[in-house]
């Protein structure tokens, strides 16, 4: 059993404005790259060199000009088109056949952190058979999926909730065994229609089989005004590393 990676650059971007009425959030800037350059950075530095890119129709173009076979980035890319934006988990679903018989290491596009993912994968590489989840404290937990803890215990996420059970945000890397695909065909779309990244992670959470690791170093989304602004002062001041 080896392990993929897998980029999730697809939606609208409609809480970007303007920004995105003619390109793709994750083809931003961020510092001194597209905002894609991140998260694919992040998983070549753990030393992954297979990389699955989902996306939707109107913007694959131009992702694939940008990166093209993967070559100047020492890896393997293979892009998968998203129809219709229905979730991060839907998203993920689609790399059912590039991720066959292997484990999956998901980066959200517009996740931007300081820290190298290697510390994470080796902690989860204990329990290949568990998902695991990154978590990092934020002063504004409710924008995000939360994770109530016990110790060394997850024992609950809940997305975006109105009275967050903690201060640990869920941030947008995660692993998971080969089974997430099984999981993935049981669910069914939250009140917002979409399939959701937390329905799987509670689904592991139930099992007794997730672990999570807590994030060093700075932490952001960039698909708001404010967070894009954020993420590229974080990103000026000091740079990610990979
Ligand atoms: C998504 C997930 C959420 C997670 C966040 C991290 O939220 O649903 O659980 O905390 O990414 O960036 P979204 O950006 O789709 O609102």
């Amino acid at each position: 059993m080896g392990i993929r990676g897998i980029v999730l650059a697809g939606g609208k971007g409609t809480r970007l404005g303007e920004l995105t009425k003619v390109t793709n959030k994750h083809l931003l800037p961020v510092g001194q790259w597209p905002m894609v350059y991140h998260p694919l950075k992040k998983i070549l530095g753990t030393g992954i060199k297979d990389v699955l890119l989902v996306s939707g129709t109107e913007h694959m173009g131009d992702f694939v000009e940008l990166l093209g076979s993967g070559k100047d980035h020492q890896c393997a890319l293979t892009y998968r088109v998203q129809d219709e934006a229905g979730g991060i988990a839907q998203a993920l679903g689609l790399a059912e056949g590039f991720s066959a018989g292997h484990r999956s290491l998901v980066i959200l596009g517009d996740n931007i952190f300081e820290s190298p993912v290697t510390p994470m994968l080796e902690e989860a590489n204990q329990h290949p058979d568990w998902a695991w989840i990154g978590l990092k404290e934020v002063p504004d937990p409710g924008r995000y999926g939360v994770a109530e803890l016990n110790g060394k215990q997850v024992v609950g996420i809940e997305e975006k909730p109105k009275n967050p059970k903690s201060s640990y945000a869920v941030i947008g890397v995660y692993i998971y065994p080969p089974d997430v695909f099984e999981i993935i065909k049981t669910l069914k779309p939250s009140g917002r229609g979409e399939l959701e990244i937390t329905d799987v992670n509670n689904h592991y959470l139930r099992q007794g089989r997730m672990g999570y690791t807590i994030l060093e170093g700075y932490w952001t989304d960039a698909g708001t005004l404010d967070s894009l602004v954020h993420a590229n002062s974080l990103v000026y001041k000091s740079p990610p590393r990979f």
